[in-house]
């Protein structure tokens, strides 16, 4: 892991970590970890197998063994595409409280480490510059107002296909995003070495050249 450069972008649900990650690391030619993919992947498999989300030791089990492949534009759990079924709000929900738990959050580390290849990575999520990567070089913490974000996630949903209810949304946001402030591992919050990113009124492309921007300054 050491000497490989790592970018890493935290922050709450819907302030567009994943969609700028995504971009930033194409554009840089890095390697790109969504983390939260991966407790989203581990709820998903929990109740697959039967086991309540409130199981910790049961779902640190199903976490640490995931048979998980990630290919263009699909995610595979157990050689099923499960790209879509990891992004309805159950899941997300759950993967908020599975974790909350540390042994849950320790089966995962060492997964989410071995995406540091060279040349770089892109890492987004709730730890990646705390926890996960600590040495990374660049810390963004990109956040949104809550109304912003939860309108976000309304119009990505929507723009799926899928059923949406504004206020529903809204109300799994704030839930989630409490959860994820309070929890005694890995919190989310700004950290002092983050740079903080406001993106209430800024588009995708603003967000992305800003992050860009920072890369090629950064000291
Ligand atoms: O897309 P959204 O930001 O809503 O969530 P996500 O990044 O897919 O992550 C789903 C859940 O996993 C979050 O609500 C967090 O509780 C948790 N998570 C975490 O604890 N640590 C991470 N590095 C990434 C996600
Ligand atoms: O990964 P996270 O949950 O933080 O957010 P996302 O799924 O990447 O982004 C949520 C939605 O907000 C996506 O449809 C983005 O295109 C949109 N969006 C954004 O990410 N940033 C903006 N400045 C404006 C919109």
């Amino acid at each position: 892991m050491s000497g490989i450069a790592v970018l890493a972008i935290d922050g709450p649900s819907a302030s567009g970590k994943g969609s700028v990650a995504q971009r930033v690391a194409d554009a840089l030619g890095f390697a790109y970890l969504d983390s939260g993919a991966l407790y989203r992947l581990s709820a998903l498999a929990a109740k697959q197998a039967g086991v309540v989300w409130s199981d910790e030791l049961g779902v640190a089990c199903i976490a640490a063994a995931l048979d998980v492949r990630f290919e263009v534009g699909l995610t595979l759990l157990n050689g099923r595409d499960v790209s879509a079924q990891i992004r309805s709000e159950e899941i997300g929900v759950g993967a908020s409280q599975i974790a909350a738990f540390a042994v849950v959050r320790q089966a995962l580390l060492a997964r989410q480490r071995d995406f540091a290849l060279a040349p770089g990575l892109v890492a987004d999520g709730r730890d990646m510059g705390s926890v996960v990567f600590p040495q990374a070089e660049l810390k963004i913490y990109l956040t949104a107002s809550a109304k912003v974000r939860a309108e976000r996630r309304y119009a990505q949903l929507i723009g799926r296909g899928d059923a949406a209810d504004l206020a529903a949304i809204t109300h799994d946001l704030q839930e989630r995003d409490a959860r994820d402030a309070a929890r005694a591992e890995a919190p989310l919050r700004q950290w002092p070495d983050a740079l903080l990113l406001e993106t209430s009124d800024l588009s995708l492309d603003q967000v992305v050249e800003q992050v860009i921007s920072w890369w090629k300054t950064r000291s």
